[in-house]
């Protein structure tokens, strides 16, 4: 029993030392390592988030991210964080009020790994905590000009850095025949829901997951960025193209062709077969006709 005891009494003591010496290491490691997700969090937001996101500097495109850990459910951050458009699509209460409440700009789905969300999530702790602001990114432009813009946007002009002219995914007025493509939204009203500033964030650093392929590595120059901006502007005061309209455009082009095509068909689909079919009796009577000619030929 007294054995027993010392024994207990010994392995205590142990236990005890080791949890001394070990626990100022682990908080360390623990600091350390938070500290430096934080660090990894920052450059994410920088290249990632603050083309919409401020700390503490006001709404931009979406809501001012100060103190949103205190204001927001953990988990609730990583699922928006890491695909927004799921959380909207589970009809989440809190995340659709937030949308409506910006112009039902869908956060796009920046393609965070769990730990680069969990990295900018620290990032956002640590810095609305310490209350330094994170202003919006300052964009200072030249003076654009509509038409110039408008001749980018259609690819009349080519893009400096060699990216792809806007038409071919997004529609806008006087983008001509056809309107343009429809991968992306129709952006005649684009300033609006984004704002100026927000917009040439925006085209400054451009987020948008089906656009980052094409302009990562074309950015647009400032003189481009201004124009389109200017092009933006002016669109807004015109009415957008209804998809209707641009539907019912397709479909009457489509019907118009057919038409067109069938009426081909009933005027030389006939003539053909039977001409088809007599060149076939012709050929073959010739044929005959050699042969017979040939049988009877060796007396010649
Ligand atoms: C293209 C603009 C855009 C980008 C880029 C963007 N967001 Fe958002 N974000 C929004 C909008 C808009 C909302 C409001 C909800 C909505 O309408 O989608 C939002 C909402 C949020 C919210 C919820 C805020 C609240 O008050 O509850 C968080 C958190 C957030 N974003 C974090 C991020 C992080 C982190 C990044 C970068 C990894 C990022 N966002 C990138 C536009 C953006
Ligand atoms: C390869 C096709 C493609 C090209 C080229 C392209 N975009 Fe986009 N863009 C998209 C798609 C798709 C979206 C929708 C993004 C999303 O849903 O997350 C989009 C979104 C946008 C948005 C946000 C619109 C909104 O309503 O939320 C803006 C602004 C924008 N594009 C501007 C431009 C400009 C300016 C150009 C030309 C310099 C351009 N895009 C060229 C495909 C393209």
């Amino acid at each position: 029993m007294k054995h027993f005891i010392s024994i207990v009494c010994l392995l205590g003591g142990a236990l005890l030392f080791w949890s001394l010496l070990a626990a100022p290491a682990l908080t360390t490691v623990q600091a350390t390592s938070l500290a430096q997700s934080a660090g990894e969090g920052e450059i994410i937001f920088r290249q990632k988030c603050a083309s919409c996101h401020t700390i503490g500097g006001g709404k931009l495109v979406g809501p001012d991210l100060q103190g949103v850990t205190e204001r927001r459910d953990y988990s609730w951050l990583q699922r928006l964080i890491s695909d927004p458009g799921a959380l909207f699509a589970s009809g989440d209460p809190e995340a659709q009020q937030l949308l409506e409440e910006y112009n039902n700009i869908v956060m796009p789905n920046l393609g965070l790994t769990e730990q680069q969300v969990n990295a900018v999530l620290a990032f956002l702790e640590a810095q609305s905590s310490t209350g330094q602001v994170t202003a919006p990114v300052e964009v200072n432009l030249p003076q654009g000009s509509a038409l110039a813009g408008q001749k980018l946007f259609t690819g009349e002009t080519r893009l400096m850095n060699g990216g792809p002219a806007c038409i071919a995914c997004h529609t806008a007025p006087g983008a001509g025949f056809l309107q343009g493509g429809s991968l992306g939204p129709d952006l005649t009203h684009v300033i609006q829901r984004y704002g100026e500033a927000g917009l040439a964030s925006n085209l400054d650093q451009i987020n948008f997951p089906p656009m980052v392929g094409s302009f990562q590595n074309r950015p647009l120059t400032a003189q481009e960025q201004a124009d389109l901006i200017a092009y933006f502007q002016w669109s807004d005061t015109q009415a957008s193209t209804p998809a209707s309209s641009r539907t019912s455009l397709m479909f009457g082009l489509g019907a118009g062709g057919a038409l067109i095509l069938f009426g081909m068909m009933a005027i030389f689909w006939p003539l053909q077969r039977e001409s088809l079919s007599s060149r076939l009796r012709k050929s073959s009577n010739q044929d005959k006709t050699k042969t017979d000619a040939h049988l009877g030929s060796p007396a010649h």
